[in-house]
């Protein structure tokens, strides 16, 4: 079967973005392919990070993974941390990695710009370990959000530069398996929802780091809190609302969330809407993002009343990717030139 990997950082709350950009994609995939499903935790701490916060976070990812549907049996769900081979492979990858290919990194220099002084060397080779959390499992797919698209060109550079310089006939030579040592991974980005906006600010996305707390739905957010800060977001001065317009990217983050929240096609949005201004839009948004989390939030709320067997799942979840992880190490060892243990 294909192979599918993905994470998310335990940094901060989980919001609509990560939601309908990352995981809610996920679920269907498990069906399919060998899923295994991460918390990024080693990712988590490229910035000055609250050490009881992080580890507080790390179990609610993997709850809201299982909230939102995954499901254990399916897939495996485990935190990088507990498979080491994710950072001994980093440094293999590390050294073979141009520095120009980091500095091109469009999130590194905006994290750098706002970071100032204090920007440590992990910033910057992030999206290295990000490569070896992916290429660790043979993965076929990546499915995330838009902002992920350069991260995955470089995950594709790098095994394509390794498989250039380590595999092949060269390797098969030195006694080794040959052919090429990583398979080469594909994002999946979402038609909708692969970047959600600020509801502050249409032309930002939602993120997890934004100061102002009113522009994004946390995923745990309570009725009370969705219905204002709807209530509030930004708006324009057009009366009726329209997708796709360029100088509208409110409207069209808006519809965009009442699509995903209710189901439905755009042409049957656009009939929902008919007529309406902002004001009449705002509370049947509302009512459709409540309606859509409610069940995640019960769900959720159940897992976490027992954490033990949340840390029994991510146990399980660490056996089965450290065997598929580590086989890949040995793999990669053998053709750079190690003395791979028996
Ligand atoms: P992060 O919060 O950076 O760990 O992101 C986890 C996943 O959520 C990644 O696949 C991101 O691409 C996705 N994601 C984060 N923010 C957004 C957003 N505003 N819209 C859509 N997807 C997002
Ligand atoms: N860099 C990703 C983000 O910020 C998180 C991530 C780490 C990831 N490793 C990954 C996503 C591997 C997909 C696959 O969202």
């Amino acid at each position: 079967r294909k192979r599918v990997l993905s994470g998310v950082q335990p940094t901060g709350q989980l919001h609509l973005g990560n939601y309908m950009g990352a995981i809610r994609n996920w679920v269907n995939l498990q069906e399919q392919y060998d899923t295994f499903y991460c918390v990024v935790d080693l990712h988590a701490i490229t910035a000055p990070h609250d050490p009881v916060e992080l580890r507080a976070a790390t179990r609610s990812v993997a709850a809201t993974y299982m909230a939102a549907g995954i499901d254990p049996a399916k897939a495996s769900i485990f935190v990088q941390s507990h498979v080491t081979a994710h950072a001994e492979l980093n440094w293999l990858l590390e050294c073979v990695t141009p520095i120009g290919w980091l500095n091109r990194m469009i999130q590194f220099k905006e994290k750098a710009r706002k970071q100032g002084e204090d920007v440590r060397a992990g910033l910057m080779t992030y999206p290295v370990l990000m490569a070896a959390d992916i290429l660790l499992y043979q993965a076929d797919l990546v499915p995330v959000g838009e902002d992920q698209k350069q991260h995955l060109e470089l995950t594709r550079d790098i095994a394509e530069r390794m498989n250039g310089l380590y595999g092949g006939k060269k390797w098969k030579k030195r006694g080794g398996r040959g052919g090429n040592i990583f398979k080469v991974p594909e994002p999946l980005i979402p038609p909708a929802g692969a970047r959600i906006m600020s509801l502050q600010d249409g032309s930002s996305k939602m993120s997890k780091s934004a100061e102002n707390d009113a522009s994004r739905i946390n995923l745990t957010d309570s009725p009370d809190a969705i219905r204002n800060k709807v209530k509030r977001c930004k708006t324009d001065s057009f009366t009726h609302l329209e997708w796709d317009n360029a100088e509208r990217p409110e409207a069209t983050n808006l519809l965009t969330l009442y699509q995903l929240s209710t189901g439905k096609t755009k042409d049957e949005v656009l009939s929902d809407i008919e007529g309406k201004n902002w004001g009449a839009f705002k509370p049947m948004l509302a009512d459709a993002l409540i309606a859509h989390l409610e069940p995640i939030q019960s769900k959720y709320a159940a897992i976490m009343a027992d954490p033990s067997h949340v840390d029994d799942v991510l146990d399980k979840g660490a056996a089965a990717a450290a065997e598929t992880a580590n086989a890949t190490l040995n793999l990669v060892k053998d053709a750079m030139g190690f003395v791979v243990p028996k």
